[in-house]
């Protein structure tokens, strides 16, 4: 019998307060600061639900036009971060990449050596709006990268959602699809202590800096238990193929004990409250793109999973083939995610610095008795 003083993945403990948001699965809700996230998704730009986390208000007007100026203004990469990422090879996981490039933004940035150099809250927040305007760049940059194909720069004419689809593609796609991007970025911006927040939150417990904090959590966001698996979910997709084929390969995936990507989520075990809203937009690209065997197919898996386990989809179920008919390589659907978390993940990290303490778990032992070496 397990101890009850043990709760193995943190289960159902509450380690912390935080108000940046509240996930609330009795009601299936997710709030930014308050906010429904389905509210902010409809009516707001991907920068106004940064500025929302960062600052615990939704901006002013002019606090707009400031913030998006400022934003515009760090999108171009240095020579030496495309040169950390060229050092990686083509074949490594975008994650890897991605992972990279931010310690290395790290290495550059000497402010950390000032006095109170990390901690410094002017200083964070402006490495948080440079790794919001970075990201989306080098991003950009490894599947462009992965194509064989030249980068393209920044333009500083175009909101962010826009902006990183025309870095990423050269060409701009039809409002319909920039819309969908932007809803999938307002739902991934946040939601309170999963496990790549959390691993920030404990790296800034260290009082390590923001950048060590965002390098750890890309790598706890990379594994398809967390934001790999909207990646894994077109990886199913292709195994599949078309939506009468859905029922027999859940039930031999079932069988061989393999999870479905996409499904089941720790805290929401009723449906995740971002499904629907990025169903719709899916929906959206799916008659832009006349795509309607991808919906089939999403619906027929869905609903054999309801039948045979009655697990309901989580966010990263609907972003999958989202990002697939956008145009995206499925490998930097992951990267994608990280690029909308940042804004997660940096509003935690200052959190913990506001307040900290450090996060430090016991463990129970269950190795072998104290013995001594015989000689
Ligand atoms: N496929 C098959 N079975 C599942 C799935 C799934 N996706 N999710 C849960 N289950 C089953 C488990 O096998 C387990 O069954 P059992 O009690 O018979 O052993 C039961 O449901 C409970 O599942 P746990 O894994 O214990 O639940 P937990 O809260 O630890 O896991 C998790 C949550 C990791 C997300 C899990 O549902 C999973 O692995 N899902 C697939 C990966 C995924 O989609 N991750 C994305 C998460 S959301 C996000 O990052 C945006």
């Amino acid at each position: 019998m397990t101890d009850p003083d043990i709760h193995k993945g943190l289960a159902g403990v509450v380690v912390d307060t935080t108000t940046i948001s509240s996930v609330n699965p009795q009601t299936n809700s997710l709030l930014y600061r308050g906010y429904p996230v389905q509210e902010l998704a409809a009516h707001c730009s991907f920068e106004e639900v940064a500025y929302l986390l960062w600052h615990g208000e939704l901006p002013t007007a002019d606090e707009l036009v400031a913030f998006e100026a400022l934003e515009r203004s760090l999108r171009t990469l240095d020579d030496r971060t495309r040169r950390a990422i060229d050092d990686v090879p083509v074949t490594a996981h975008p994650m890897d990449a991605l992972r990279t490039a931010v310690s290395q933004l790290g290495g550059l940035d000497t402010t950390l050596q000032q006095p109170d150099g990390i901690l410094d809250p002017a200083l964070n927040d402006g490495r948080a709006v440079y790794l919001l305007a970075q990201l989306p760049s080098i991003v950009a940059y490894i599947q462009r990268r992965g194509r064989g194909l030249e980068p393209v720069e920044p333009r500083d004419d175009l909101d962010f959602s826009r902006n990183f689809l025309w870095m990423t593609f050269g060409e701009l796609p039809d409002d319909v699809v920039v819309d969908a991007f932007r809803v999938s970025l307002v739902l991934y911006a946040e939601h309170s202590f999963n496990a790549s927040t959390f691993t920030a939150r404990v790296i800034a417990s260290t009082l390590s800096d923001v950048y060590s904090a965002v390098t750890g959590a890309i790598g706890a966001l990379k594994g398809p238990l967390h934001g790999g698996a909207n990646e894994a979910v077109m990886h199913a997709f292709a195994e599949i193929g078309s939506a009468d084929n859905a029922e027999t390969w859940l039930d031999t995936a079932l069988a061989e004990k393999r999870k479905i990507m996409g499904f089941g989520h720790r805290v929401y075990k009723n449906g995740d409250s971002r499904v629907p809203t990025m169903r719709s937009a899916l929906e959206r690209l799916v008659e832009h793109y006349d795509r309607a065997d991808m919906l089939a197919l999403y619906d027929a898996l869905e609903n054999a999973m309801a039948a045979r386990k009655n697990i309901k989809p989580n966010l990263d179920y609907p972003s999958g083939p989202a990002y697939s008919l956008m145009g995206f390589d499925t490998e930097t659907f992951t990267p994608l995610f990280a690029a909308a978390r940042i804004t997660g993940w940096t509003a935690h990290i200052f959190e913990q610095y506001a307040a900290n303490s450090l996060i430090r778990p016991l463990s129970q032992y269950t190795g072998p008795e104290e013995r001594h070496l015989e000689r």
